[in-house]
């Protein structure tokens, strides 16, 4: 009896012991909560990770309340968003949750991506957990852009005839695959239908099961900090590190503060600009899709622009098309881009800052002229925007291994 106390730590009866003698409950909660040291330095950029969780917390229920009244078909889908919207007793709470819901969480990812690249957070050894949240955040497109088509107004399909027709640019096999993604011969009730079941199974699942693997590979390495130290290079005679601070009780009362102040941010959207003068929604789809009638002016959800501008500062569309997937895939290789020697940017030199900062500026930019008709200008402006950004990338090796860096303190920096 000794040893099985020794082994899995306090003593403790009844259901918790009958429980941890079939399953590895307490040593778990104690390995990824209780004893799981995070740095005690963690400042404002590190807590949107757990709001991402949050935000996909939100999705699913919101999703799944909606699945109650919304009809998947091409006569029914839009008048049933519009019976959610008036008729079904707090339908449009739950409408307006899952579309701004879908906004945040891009924001969210977009902040939480722009952390790693300010902390050197991608670098060894966690190389992997970049990965799998690069593969999150395409799951993640694929997922928003599926949800789109759902409340089948103008902006949906046309949105959708644009994106799917651009697979037509690949030769050979170009029109055969847009069809085989439509089922159809054009976009219709059959695309839909299947759109729906990628939406609300396919690609939530595979969503989840990605989240819990990032995560399982976070604490396999522990978390990186604002200085880009290891914490787990300096650890105390108990063998916690001294700059590590357990995640429960510290870490999760300061995210408490943050998921409250967020909720409260989410709130006064869902209140007071759901539509969020046409970006969270456009007022195009609050007409239904017409198959006859193209919208004057169609440009894809902010989240999507900015790989939009890529795509038409190019004036080939095989091209436009593979640059656009080069700009959703480069950041992937970041692991192996970046050869600075140290992590934070709070040691690096000044030509990763101009960089990162050049890079910022190029993907908001592009953000923005991507919701713009494609007057000569703005294609112009586009492609110096995207050259920019593939320069970000693709000269990385070279400025980040020139940049003279400061030197790195041995332990975290903290003031309280
Ligand atoms: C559903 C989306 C996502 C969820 C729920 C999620 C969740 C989390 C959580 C809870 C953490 C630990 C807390 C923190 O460091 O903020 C984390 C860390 C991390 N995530 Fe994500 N994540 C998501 C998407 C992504 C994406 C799209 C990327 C990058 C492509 C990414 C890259 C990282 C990295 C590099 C870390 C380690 C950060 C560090 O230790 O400094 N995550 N993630």
């Amino acid at each position: 009896m000794a040893r099985i106390e020794a082994e899995v730590g306090t003593p403790k009866g009844g259901l918790l012991r009958w429980i941890d003698d079939r399953f590895p409950l307490s040593e778990t909660m104690r390995y990824h909560i209780t004893e799981y040291y995070a740095s005690k330095n963690f400042n404002f950029w590190y807590v949107f990770g757990v709001l991402a969780m949050v935000v996909l917390v939100i999705q699913v229920v919101s999703g799944i309340f909606l699945t109650m009244n919304y009809k998947p078909s091409a006569a029914e889908a839009f008048a049933s968003v519009e019976y959610i919207m008036r008729d079904v007793e707090m339908g449009w709470l739950i409408r307006y949750m899952h579309s701004t819901g879908a906004s945040f969480f891009f924001i969210v990812v977009y902040l939480h991506m722009f952390r790693a690249m300010l902390y050197g957070s991608y670098k060894k050894p966690r190389e992997l957990i970049w990965i799998i949240g690069m593969l999150i955040f395409f799951v993640l497109m694929a997922e928003g852009f599926a949800g789109y088509l759902l409340p089948w107004g103008q902006m949906s399909y046309w949105g959708a005839q644009v994106i799917i027709s651009l697979f037509g640019a690949i030769p050979v096999i170009g029109d055969a695959l847009v069809e085989y993604i439509r089922g159809d011969y054009s976009i219709s009730d059959i695309t839909l239908n299947r759109f729906f079941a990628l939406h609300i199974i396919v690609l939530p699942l595979a969503l989840i099961g990605l989240v819990f693997v990032h995560i399982v590979a976070l604490h396999e390495v522990g978390s990186n900090n604002p200085d880009g130290v290891e914490i787990k290079e300096h650890k105390g005679p108990n063998g916690i590190p001294l700059d590590g601070v357990a995640f429960h009780p510290y870490h999760t009362s300061k995210d408490l503060v943050a998921i409250i102040i967020f909720l409260m941010f989410f709130s006064a959207v869902i209140f007071f600009a759901p539509e969020m003068g046409g970006y969270f929604l456009e007022h195009a789809n609050f007409e239904p899709a017409n198959m006859l009638a193209t919208p004057e002016h169609i440009a894809p959800v902010w989240y999507f622009t900015p790989f939009y501008a890529v795509l038409r500062a190019v004036p080939d569309k095989l091209w436009g098309a593979i640059l656009m997937g080069g700009a959703v895939l480069l950041p992937m290789f970041l692991p192996w881009l970046d050869r600075s020697r140290v992590n934070s940017i709070r040691y690096r030199g000044w030509l990763y800052k101009v960089a990162l900062t050049l890079f910022t500026v190029s993907f908001v930019a592009l953000g923005w002229l991507g919701m713009q008709p494609a007057d000569r200008v703005f294609v112009l402006a586009a492609r110096i925007f995207s050259v920019i950004y593939f320069a970000f990338f693709l000269l990385m090796p070279y400025y980040t291994s020139i940049d003279k860096t400061k030197p790195v303190p041995e332990r975290v920096v903290y003031r309280a």
